[in-house]
């Protein structure tokens, strides 16, 4: 009976293990009494008592998928990461300084541009948005810097990876970047976009910062990079 009981016990450990961490009280949790150690007082709410509610809503979202709640920044305008290295079609795709409409990474600087505040989202339902402040420019996590367009000193996203990875032999095949990375790590229409969301998982700080895997031993520039 006690051996049954320990191996119930432990089956449900490794079970928990399996499933993703959740986003409770890191610093994506900005609802009102969340612990996630956020640099600045002004990022959490003082009485929004829900989580999601940041990023998404049930209905009537601003875009449609994923049900997003915010106004993103304008797809164009951007300072890109550029080099003489960088393969053609990236340099293209990037040099035109812009997004495709529906890039993951948009998603993320609407928070991380150091301009949109916190509190800028939008529900129908008539949850009042607080007045937060915007990801100081102190901050380690403001990415966008001055004007919150400057992605020119941050890892190339917004491009399509198997046309970068065509022209440059030093990156792994798409299918077994994905697999390294844990599947669905390439996004858009095509499913082949590289964007934030493909180093990083929103929800889930297992590897902070929220790493899709751990980067120990660079493991997660070695999921594409054939270094
Ligand atoms: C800080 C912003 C943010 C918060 C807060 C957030 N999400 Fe998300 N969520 C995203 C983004 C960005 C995506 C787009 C895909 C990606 O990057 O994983 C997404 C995608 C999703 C998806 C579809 C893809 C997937 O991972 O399954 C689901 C479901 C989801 N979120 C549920 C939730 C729920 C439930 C909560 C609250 C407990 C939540 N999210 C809180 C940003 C957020
Ligand atoms: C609703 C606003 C919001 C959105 C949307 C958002 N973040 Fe964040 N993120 C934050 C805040 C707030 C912090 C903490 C800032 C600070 O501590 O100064 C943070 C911190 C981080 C950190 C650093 C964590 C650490 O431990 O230092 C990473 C990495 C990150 N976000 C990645 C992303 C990615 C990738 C996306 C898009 C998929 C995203 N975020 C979307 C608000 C957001
Ligand atoms: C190629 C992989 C990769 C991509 C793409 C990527 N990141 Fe990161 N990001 C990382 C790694 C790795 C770290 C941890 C850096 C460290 O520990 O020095 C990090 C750290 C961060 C941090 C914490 C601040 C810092 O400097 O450590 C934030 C915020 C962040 N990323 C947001 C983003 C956003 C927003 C995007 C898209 C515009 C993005 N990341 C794209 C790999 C990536
Ligand atoms: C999701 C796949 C992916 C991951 C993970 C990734 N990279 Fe990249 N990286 C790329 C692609 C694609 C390019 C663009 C290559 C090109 O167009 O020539 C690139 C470009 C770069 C460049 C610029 C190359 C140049 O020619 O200027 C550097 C440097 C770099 N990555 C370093 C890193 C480091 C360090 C890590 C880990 C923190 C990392 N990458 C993780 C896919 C990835």
């Amino acid at each position: 009976m006690k051996k049954i009981a320990l191996l119930a016990t432990a089956l449900v450990a490794m079970a928990s293990m399996a499933s993703a961490a959740s986003i409770v009280n890191t610093k994506h949790d900005l609802h009102f009494g969340s612990s996630g150690p956020v640099s600045d007082a002004g990022l959490i709410g003082t009485n929004t008592n829900q989580i999601c509610i940041f990023c998404h809503t049930p209905h009537n979202p601003v875009t449609n998928v994923p049900l997003w709640n915010r106004a993103n920044p304008a797809a164009g305008g951007w300072t890109m990461y550029a080099s003489p290295t960088l393969s053609a079609s990236a340099t293209t795709k990037l040099g035109g300084g812009s997004f495709d409409n529906d890039s993951i990474s948009l998603f993320c600087m609407s928070c991380h541009d150091g301009v949109t505040t916190m509190g800028a989202f939008t529900n129908k339902a008539g949850i009042t948005p607080e007045a937060l402040i915007a990801i100081p420019g102190a901050s380690k996590a403001n990415i966008g810097g001055a004007g919150g367009n400057k992605l020119n000193n941050d890892h190339p996203v917004g491009f399509n990876y198997e046309d970068a990875q065509a022209q440059d032999t030093g990156l792994k095949a798409l299918g077994t970047a994905n697999t390294n990375l844990g599947g669905s790590a390439f996004f858009g229409a095509t499913g082949k976009m590289i964007e934030c969301s493909s180093c990083h998982k929103v929800h889930d700080n297992a590897f902070p910062p929220f790493l899709r895997k751990t980067n120990d031993n660079s493991a997660l520039c070695l999921a594409c990079h054939d270094k």
